[in-house]
């Protein structure tokens, strides 16, 4: 990442204070929509090639189209990614040629009634944790051969602090409850950012660094998708009222992910949201997560039943490696 991330040190990091990243790839998962469409335009703005990856690709060119008819600085590529079907994230991440400097775990479903993934997860669980578990595991290797530092960033939710993890129900079959698995989804999100923070920090894999972050409360599409699956006109009618009477906009809500991406200032293990009202809108500020999500028990838990779930382990040594040849590589390229 570029070093010259600037921070003005006054609690109020915009979108201006976005690096230059001109020669940097950014994967964002859901870069279609929302959250995940406002962090391609901004990385993009400031120079970065995108790969969008969207779970539809026709959505993902159309969203391309709307970010490049502003005339940005960054290439945009759109690229299939399903996080319901462990194939599509493994082709998605077999596509990747490039080094990543980050990649941005954002896209998500919220709420939404029971269902299953192509590999037979809880939808929430499989989407918003395991297929991003299983992507960042495939990608370390890309990661790790990024020129500077190269991060992770994982996007969950101030609902992560309802979550309860529930290990001997994880896919919810025998009680399933939308807005518990969302959280317990979310809370994954958290256990499993500071996890691979520190399993990086004990490997030795240096400045690959992993970020966990939350945008407060945004107007998007993610309120929808649950009362549009169940078919109620009324509740997705309620849903836009509450987006546009309380909800901050989606260009504010990504500050967090952008600050999360990009800042020298953060060592790896943080959480960062909107440090204004109730947490749900304002500049990002690094804040405090439930102390569910510091439970390192549950986290070593979840990795391993995420392996076993994804079948994906990730080769930490490998990465080690990879991070010391380049840094070897570049003294002698400065020497
Ligand atoms: N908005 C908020 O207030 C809020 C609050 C807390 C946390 N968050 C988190 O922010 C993240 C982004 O949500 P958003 O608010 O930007 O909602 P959004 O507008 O609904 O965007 C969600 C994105 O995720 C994608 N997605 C859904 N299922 C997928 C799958 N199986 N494979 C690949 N992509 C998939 C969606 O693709 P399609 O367009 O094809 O459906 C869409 O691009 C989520 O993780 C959410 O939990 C949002």
């Amino acid at each position: 990442m570029s070093p010259n991330a600037s921070d003005p040190g006054d609690g109020r990091w915009t979108h201006d204070d976005l690096p230059a990243m001109d020669g940097e790839t950014v994967v964002v998962t859901g870069a279609n929509s929302g959250l995940g469409l406002e962090a391609t335009r901004a990385f993009a703005r400031v120079g970065a090639r995108v790969v969008m990856a969207c779970r539809s690709t026709e959505r993902g060119h159309v969203a391309r189209a709307d970010v490049e008819q502003e005339g940005v600085a960054g290439e945009l590529e759109v690229r299939e990614l399903d996080l319901a079907d462990l194939d599509s994230v493994r082709a998605f991440a077999d596509g990747v040629d490039a080094p990543v400097d980050a990649l941005c775990n954002n896209a998500g479903v919220m709420a939404i009634p029971r269902s299953e993934t192509a590999d037979g997860f809880e939808t929430q669980f499989g989407v918003n944790h395991l297929g991003h578990f299983a992507l960042t595991g495939l990608l370390l290797d890309r990661l790790a051969a990024a020129d500077g530092e190269a991060r992770v960033v994982t996007q969950s939710s101030g609902l992560h602090e309802d979550g309860e993890m529930e290990f001997d129900d994880l896919q919810g079959e025998r009680d399933y409850d939308k807005w518990d698995a969302y959280a317990r989804s979310k809370l994954a999100n958290v256990l499993f950012g500071y996890e691979l923070d520190r399993r990086l920090r004990g490997a030795g894999v240096d400045d690959v660094t992993s970020v966990v972050c939350h945008p407060g409360y945004a107007a998007t599409n993610l309120q929808l998708r649950g009362p549009e699956a169940e078919g109620s006109r009324l509740r997705v009618l309620a849903m836009k009222a509450a987006n546009t009477a309380f909800a901050q906009s989606p260009e504010r809500g990504v500050l967090p992910m952008l600050y999360a991406a990009t800042s020298p200032a953060l060592d790896g293990g943080e959480y960062v949201g909107p440090g204004g009202f109730r947490n749900m809108r304002g500049y990002p500020a690094v804040q405090e997560s439930s102390p569910a999500s510091h439970d390192e028990g549950d986290a070593r838990r979840l990795w391993g039943v995420s392996e076993d779930l994804t079948g994906v382990t990730y080769d930490f040594t490998a990465a080690r490696e990879a991070r010391a040849d380049g840094a070897s590589g570049s003294a002698a390229a400065g020497d």
